[in-house]
C-alpha cells in the first residue's frame, strides 16, 4: 500500500496502528500514534545532572547551568529542559520511614525557586523520583504517595519528571510495572499541569511495548550509558556504550513516535572520561560527533550530561549543529531504521517531513572505508537522481545517479540529507 505524504501525516494523528509506505519507498515504518497532547511532540532536548555530577548537585550547579545554557546558545539551539536527577531529596532510606523533602543544604531556596528561574529564562525544569520506596541512589521514592508527590511537583512548577524504577522494581512483572508507572501518570494528569513523563526502566520488560500505554513520553531502552564509544563487552557487566545502545534500538522503531520516544540515555559528549559519576574513559571528537548524530537520527531525547564548563569548542559545535538537530526534531517523528548491515559498515535512514531522507553512513570499524548509498537497492526509492547534502560538513555535494560513494573515517557517521533530483 502506498500513501502520499499528506495522507500519511493525517494518519499519524488518527490513532490507528498502521504501516505505510513513504515517498514511494517500501522501507516501511509502523507506528502506534498515541500523541494526545502536544507534550513531547518532538524528542525532549535539554540537560540532566546525573552523568557528570551524580548526586553531588546543588542550587548553584543548577543556576549556573541555566545561565550557561543561555550564554552558550544551547537554549536557543533547542535545549530547554534542565533536569535535576537523583540526589535532591533530604533523606536516604525507605519512604516508609522518611518523608519526601528537599535537602535544604543543597537547595536552600527550594525547587520552586529554580523552576521560576528556569521559566524566566525561557526554559523548563525537571525533577526525579521513582515508583519504589527508595530511588536508585538510595533516597526516598514515591511508592504509595504518587498523588501527593505529583501535586507537590506541580506546585513547584516542574515540567518534566524522570520516574526511575531500578531499585525495587527490576525483577517486577509487566503487570506490576504498568500499575506502578500508570499510578504516577494518572497522578500527574490529575494535577492539570503538563509534565513530560519519563518512565525510566532501563529497557527491562520490553517497556517500549507498553510505555506509551501507561502515559509515558519517553522510556530508556537500555541500562546506563558509560563514557565509551565501544568498550569490549559491557563495563562491570552492566553499562552500555554508544554502539551497544545503537544496537539495542534496532527493531524498536515502531514504538517511537510523536509524544512517546525510545530513549537511548543521556549524552556523554563533553565528559571526556572525567565524570564524577559515570564509568568510562571518554571518546574522541569524531566518536562524540557520531554518538550525537546517531541519537539525532534515531529520535532519542537529547539530554546533555556534561558539566557545561568543561565543554570544548568542538563539543559545543557538535551539540549545536542545527542541521543534525533538525533530524531529531523533524515533525514526522520517525526513528531511523538500519537498512544496510554489512558487518561494521551500516546504513541507517528515515524519511523527513519535507519529502527528503536522512541517512547515516556508520563506519564502526577501526579503518577508513569507502561507503556507498544506493537509493534503489538500499532505500527502494524510484528517484532517477538524488541531490546530496553532507549535513555534518554543511556542504552540498551535488547530484548523483543511483549511487553516492564517500570516504568514512573509522568510527565516523557521515550524515546526509538526500532529496529527489527529478
Ligand atoms: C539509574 C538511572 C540513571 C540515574 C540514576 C540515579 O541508574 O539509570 O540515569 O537516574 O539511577 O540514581
Amino acid at each position: 500500500m502506498k500513501f502520499p505524504l499528506a495522507v500519511m501525516c493525517m494518519a499519524l494523528f488518527s490513532g490507528n496502528l498502521f504501516a505505510e509506505t513513504i515517498n514511494n519507498s517500501t522501507v516501511t515504518f509502523d507506528h502506534q500514534p498515541i500523541l494526545t497532547t502536544q507534550l513531547a511532540a518532538t524528542p525532549p532536548m535539554g540537560w540532566s545532572s546525573w552523568n557528570y555530577y551524580g548526586d553531588r548537585i546543588n542550587e548553584k550547579v543548577i543556576i549556573d547551568t541555566i545561565d550557561k545554557m543561555v550564554s552558550t546558545g544551547l537554549r536557543d539551539a533547542g535545549y530547554i529542559y534542565v533536569n535535576i536527577d537523583d540526589g535532591w531529596q533530604k533523606y536516604k532510606g525507605s519512604r516508609v520511614d522518611n518523608p519526601l523533602a528537599i535537602d535544604e543544604n543543597k537547595f536552600p531556596k527550594g525547587i520552586k525557586y529554580l523552576a521560576d528561574y528556569a521559566h524566566k529564562k525561557g526554559m523548563k525544569l525537571g525533577i526525579y523520583s521513582g515508583p519504589g520506596n527508595m530511588t536508585c541512589a538510595g533516597y526516598t521514592g514515591s511508592e504509595g504517595h504518587e498523588k501527593e508527590d505529583a501535586a507537590l511537583f506541580a506546585s513547584w512548577g516542574v515540567d518534566h519528571l524522570k520516574y526511575d524504577s531500578c531499585c525495587s522494581h527490576q525483577q517486577a512483572s509487566q503487570a506490576v510495572l504498568k500499575t506502578a508507572f500508570g499510578n504516577m501518570s494518572e497522578a500527574l494528569k490529575a494535577t492539570g499541569r503538563p509534565v513530560v513523563y519519563h518512565a525510566c526502566h532501563c529497557g527491562w520488560q520490553n517497556i517500549w511495548q507498553w510505555g506509551a500505554k501507561v502515559g509515558a513520553n519517553q522510556w530508556r531502552i537500555g541500562q546506563d550509558i558509560s563514557d565509551d564509544f565501544n568498550y569490549p563487552g559491557h563495563r562491570e557487566d552492566y553499562y552500555f556504550d554508544v554502539l551497544d545502545m545503537i544496537d539495542r534500538g534496532v527493531g524498536l522503531e515502531q514504538y517511537s513516535g510523536k509524544g512517546h520516544w525510545n530513549d537511548y540515555d543521556m549524552l556523554i559528549i563533553g565528559l571526556h572520561g572525567h565524570s564524577k559519576e559515570l564509568v568510562g574513559t571518554g571518546a574522541s571528537d569524531t566518536e562524540y560527533r557520531t554518538h550525537f548524530s546517531m541519537w539525532s537520527i534515531l529520535s532519542s531525547p537529547l539530554l546533555i550530561g556534561a558539566n557545561l564548563d568543561n565543554l570544548t569548542a568542538e563539543d559545543l559545535a557538535t551539540l549545536t549543529n542545527k542541521e543534525i538537530i533538525a533530524l531529531n526534531q523533524d515533525p514526522l517523528g520517525l526513528q531511523a531504521k538500519r537498512v544496510v548491515s554489512n558487518g561494521d559498515l551500516q546504513i541507517f535512514a528515515k524519511p523527513l517531513a519535507d519529502g527528503s531522507w536522512a541517512v547515516a553512513l556508520l563506519n564502526r570499524s577501526s579503518q577508513t572505508a569507502i561507503m556507498s548509498l544506493n537509493i534503489q537497492q538500499d532505500l527502494d526509492l524510484p528517484w532517477k537522481k538524488m541531490l546530496v547534502r553532507d549535513i555534518g560538513a554543511k556542504r552540498d555535494m551535488g547530484a548523483f545517479e543511483q549511487r553516492y560513494s564517500t570516504e568514512v573515517q573509522s568510527h565516523e557517521a557521515k550524515m546526509l540529507v538526500i532529496r529527489s533530483g527529478w
